[in-house]
Formats: C-alpha cells, structure tokens, sequence
C-alpha cells in the first residue's frame, strides 16, 4: 500500500492549487485526475479572476504567464434598453479584475506541479474512498496503466467537481443539500476574431441574455442563454452569430466582430451547496461542495478560496496536530460561498429572461438594472461583489 499526507481527488482549479500550497509547506500529497492531461489542460471554462485570486497566484510565484498574457479590466458595461452603462470596478472600489482562462491556470499549475518532481495521476479510473472517519482513509484506483493501487492518508481532499465521487462518499443523512435549478442554459463558443469590445458586456434582451466577454486579442468569448433542453444541432454558426446579433444591439457605434467558431457547448445553470463541506478526514472544495450560476463569474474564484483556507489548515493538523482551523473549515467558506451564491442568482436573474416571464418580472428585472446604473450605493455593492469581497 501506498502513504501520502494528503489525498488529493480531482486535479481542476481546487485540486492543483491545493497540491502547490501543500508542496511549499512541505508536506505531501498524491493527485489523481480522471482525465488526461490534454483533455484538463483544453477544457474551455471560466474566464474572470477575482483580484483576490490573482494576488493568491502571485503571492505563490504562479502567475508570471498571467502577469504576461492576462487582460486586467477595470469595468464592464451592463446592457439593456438598446444602451451600455458602465460598471467602473476600479472607479467604485479601488481594485480590478483579469480576464484569463481557466484552462490557462490549470496548465500552469500542471507545469507548476511537475516541475516540482511530484507527478500527477492521470487517467485515474475507479477512484474509490474508504475507511473516512478513520484516521487512516483511503483511496483505490486503477491507473492508466491498468493496475489496481491503494492509498493510505491522513486527510482526503475532495476537489473533483460537482459529478466527482467525493461527495457521494459521504453516507446518506450527513449532508444538507441546497439545490436550485434555473429554466435557462448558457451556450458557449470560443470565436478567432477580435474582441467586438475592450469590456465585458452583460447584455439583457427581450430574447433572453448574452455575454460579450474575450480570451485574448484574437480569440472572443461569447455565451448565449439558451433553454436547458436545447441541443447544439439546432445552433449552426450562422444562427449563432445572428441571435448573438440582435441581443448586442444597441444605439450607437458597436459592431458585432465574426470569426471561426471552434469550441461550442452547452452548460445548464443551478445553485447548489452541501452542509458541511466535511465529512470525518474527508474536506469538499470547490465545485464538489458548490456550484453557481456562471452569471457572477464566482465558480473557480470560490474553489480558490476554499484551497486558500484548506491549505493551511491542513498544515497546522499535520504539522502542529492542531485540528482547530480545519474544524472551523466549512463554516468559514460557507459564509463566503453564500455571499457568492446569492450574488450569483442576483445577476442571474436579473439579467436573464425566463421563458414566460409574466410582465411583473419583467418590470422588477429593469427596475434593478436601472437601480443598478444610476445608484452609486447599488452599483458598488456590484462592483466589490465582482471583484471579490476581503478575506475576514
Ligand atoms: P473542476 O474544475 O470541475 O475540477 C474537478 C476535477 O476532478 C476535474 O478535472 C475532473 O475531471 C476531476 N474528476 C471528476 N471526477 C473524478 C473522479 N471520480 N476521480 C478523479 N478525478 C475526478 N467560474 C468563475 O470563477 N468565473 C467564470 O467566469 C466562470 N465561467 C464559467 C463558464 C462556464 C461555461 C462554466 C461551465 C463554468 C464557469 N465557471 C466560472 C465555473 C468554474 O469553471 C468552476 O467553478 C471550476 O472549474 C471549479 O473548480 P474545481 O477545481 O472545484 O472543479
Ligand atoms: C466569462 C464567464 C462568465 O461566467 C462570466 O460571468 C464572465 C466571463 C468568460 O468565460 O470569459
């Protein structure tokens, strides 16, 4: 049998910053990813990081290629009624956010975790955890190369998403799960054009929501609402570009940039949290404890704090045998992860049409947006939402 520290499930966002801050505090720990690398290192996801995730990078010497190649924006524009209102970020509080891929970050923190000599298992198959309020838990695997390996560890860290085999780990009755699902899915597409715009623009129309957001000076990112059941055959890229067409319109000089589609997908929307994020010597981050709308930009900015808190409660356990701050683990990044969730149904159906909408909703959903441009009260409490609220 094999011994590690730490456990680690699931090599996204969570999963890899956890190994890195473990690994600078010496202690150990093993990654098993279910996928390939190729496939984690291409998988087109979140685009925003918080100011409070970019410092965490830096501060861990990991973002010299964000430094490099990451896009600070210090506002957006919220559009609706045919006119753009800018949210100034930096104007209103003082610190901005970085538009960089998700995927970006996971490829430097797998070069980041190699570079270290400690590999990552990739291609994990039948990952299954035991014995986990002992303190003792294990893992078995069957790795990519067909062998069957065992685990044995002080603590499992559960970082492998909301379809992961963590959470369902947990025996029935542990948990309290919060779930809400909404009637609107977002369709995807990475475009090789020129971003049509300097700033994300959060658009509301008639027709339902669209997103203008960017991946680099060459590569746009655009998102549609869509409804849940649709499927990506009915969406040629002519269609695509039309309806993406007609929600940007506005008054006055914005025109909509083309280019060759090459990613497309589809991504339906819910609020979901589990209570607690722990189970015995088993700690839930990220996306396996929580997931929200991606309205709010806040899903891989939540799974990064909770690392920011797990990390160093995991030394103090394994260094000092104090078990106070991962005792005190999930109730903390619960008040944050609720923050972020109910700051993500705001956006989310404020800016969202619902198929049916009755008139009412429709008049409440201009009266925030108005609110929301015209008040600076309103408009701040966006803006520090946006960019990350402090760590207490
Ligand atoms: P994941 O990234 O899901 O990583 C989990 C890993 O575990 C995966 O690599 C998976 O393959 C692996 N795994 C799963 N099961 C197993 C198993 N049984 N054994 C081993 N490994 C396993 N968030 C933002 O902050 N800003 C945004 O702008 C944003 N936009 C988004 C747009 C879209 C279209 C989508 C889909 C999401 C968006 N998000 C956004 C959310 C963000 O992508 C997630 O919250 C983030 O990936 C969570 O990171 P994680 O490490 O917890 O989980
Ligand atoms: C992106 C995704 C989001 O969910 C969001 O709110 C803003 C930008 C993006 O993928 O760039």
């Amino acid at each position: 049998m094999e011994r590690t520290q730490v456990g680690i499930v699931g090599a996204g966002p969570a999963g890899l910053l956890l190994a890195h801050l473990l690994y600078t505090e010496g202690i150990d720990a093993v990654v098993l990813e279910a996928r390939s690398r190729e496939y984690v290192e291409n998988r087109v996801r979140a685009g925003v990081c918080e100011h409070t995730t970019v410092g965490l990078l830096r501060d861990l010497g990991l973002a010299d290629r964000l430094d490099r190649e990451g896009l600070p924006h210090g506002g957006f524009s919220l559009r609706f009624d045919r006119a753009d209102h800018r949210i100034d970020l930096a104007g209103l509080t003082g610190k901005s956010i970085t538009v960089y891929g998700q995927q970006e970050i996971v490829k430097d923190l797998i070069a980041a975790r190699l570079a270290t000599g400690r590999g990552i298992e990739f291609e994990a198959a039948d990952v299954a955890l035991h014995d986990l309020e002992t303190e003792t838990p294990r893992i078995t695997w069957t790795d990519a190369g067909g062998t069957a390996r065992e685990l044995r560890c002080d603590v499992i860290a559960g970082c492998d998403g909301f379809h992961g085999v963590s959470r369902p780990s947990i025996p029935a009755g542990v948990l309290t799960a919060y779930d809400h699902t909404y009637p609107f899915a977002w369709l995807g597409v990475l475009a090789r054009t020129a971003p049509s715009s300097e700033e994300l623009i959060y658009a509301r129309h008639e027709r339902g929501f669209a997103l203008h957001s960017m991946r680099s000076p060459e590569l746009a990112r655009l998102y549609l609402q869509v409804d849940p059941t649709e499927r990506l055959d009915n969406w040629s890229d002519a269609r695509i570009w039309d309806e993406l067409a007609t929600r940007f319109s506005v008054d006055g000089d914005f025109t909509l940039r083309e280019g060759a589609l090459v990613e497309k997908s589809i991504t339906p929307m819910r609020s979901f949290v589990v209570e607690p994020m722990r189970y015995g010597r088993l700690f839930l981050a990220g996306d396996s404890a929580h997931i929200v709308p991606p309205t709010g930009a806040k899903g891989m900015n939540l799974a990064v704090a909770d690392v920011r808190r797990l990390g160093p409660a995991l030394v103090a356990l394994l260094r000092k045998n104090d078990s106070r701050p991962l005792d005190c683990y999930s109730e903390q990044c619960l008040r944050r992860v609720w923050r972020a969730e109910h700051f993500s149904y705001f956006m989310t159906t404020m800016l969202h049409r619902a198929p049916n909408a009755d008139p009412f909703t429709d008049r409440l959903q201009h009266s925030q947006l108005r609110y929301t441009v015209s008040s600076a009260a309103a408009a701040t409490s966006l803006a520090e939402n946006y960019v990350g609220l402090p760590f207490d």
